[in-house]
């Protein structure tokens, strides 16, 4: 069996990338192999994890390549060049459009820091989403990793998983533990599932 390749596209941290290395270290992974991450900012943290576990890596930032159609562009051929099956967005920050995505139906998932469709769309990101779900209100809150479309985090639903705000929480304790507790695990679990459609071989 071959297993499917994947590319992980970041723009931060890369602590979601660090759970799918942990991940095929672990066993959680064994359909698919992390083949390649693109970062879209040079000073994502998440290169060092790249280079830290000898996954090829490559920068591809939209403000040198100077539009959005010469950054996807950029984005597909290397893609293609390391024939990939599955496309992770793991704190990626930037929007891909229907050119893009339609490309890929039902290989690009997504993990966003909210319960979908709550706290989502266009300008939900990062530490802001836990900010949004704190203002409100909310009890709880979660994860979702869902497929990704044209439509910001609009996508099939994958897994999802629920963690309780605590009343002392701040958007940074929160964001913390809905990593901890819910992104960590279902995205590599996601990964894992998504993985065994696209194998190839017996
Ligand atoms: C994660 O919380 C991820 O869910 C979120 O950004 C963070 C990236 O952290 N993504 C989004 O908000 C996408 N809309 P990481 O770089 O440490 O994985």
């Amino acid at each position: 069996m071959l297993k499917a390749k994947i590319a992980v596209l970041v723009s931060g941290g890369g602590t979601n990338l660090q759970a799918l290395i942990d991940a095929q270290k672990s066993g959680v992974i064994t359909s698919g192999e992390i083949t390649l991450v693109i970062s879209s900012s040079p000073k994502a943290y998440a290169i060092e994890r790249a280079k830290n576990n000898n996954i090829e890596y490559a920068i591809v930032s939209k403000k040198e390549l100077g539009s959005q159609e010469a950054f996807e562009n950029k984005i597909v051929s290397l893609l293609e060049e390391k024939e990939i099956d599955i496309i992770v967005l793991a704190g990626f920050m930037c929007i891909l459009s229907k050119n893009f995505t339609d490309r890929y139906p039902e290989r690009i998932l997504n993990v966003h820091p909210s319960l979908i469709p709550s706290f989502c769309g266009e300008g939900f990101y990062g530490l802001h989403v836990h900010e949004k779900a704190l203002e409100y209100g909310v009890k709880v809150t979660g994860a979702t990793v869902h497929f990704v479309n044209e439509i910001p985090d609009g996508g099939k639903i994958i897994m999802q998983k629920a963690v309780e705000i605590d009343e002392n929480d701040t958007p940074e304790t929160l964001q913390k533990r809905v990593m901890e507790n819910a992104e960590w695990i279902i995205l590599p679990r996601s990964v894992e599932l998504v993985s065994q459609r696209y194998t190839k071989g017996n």
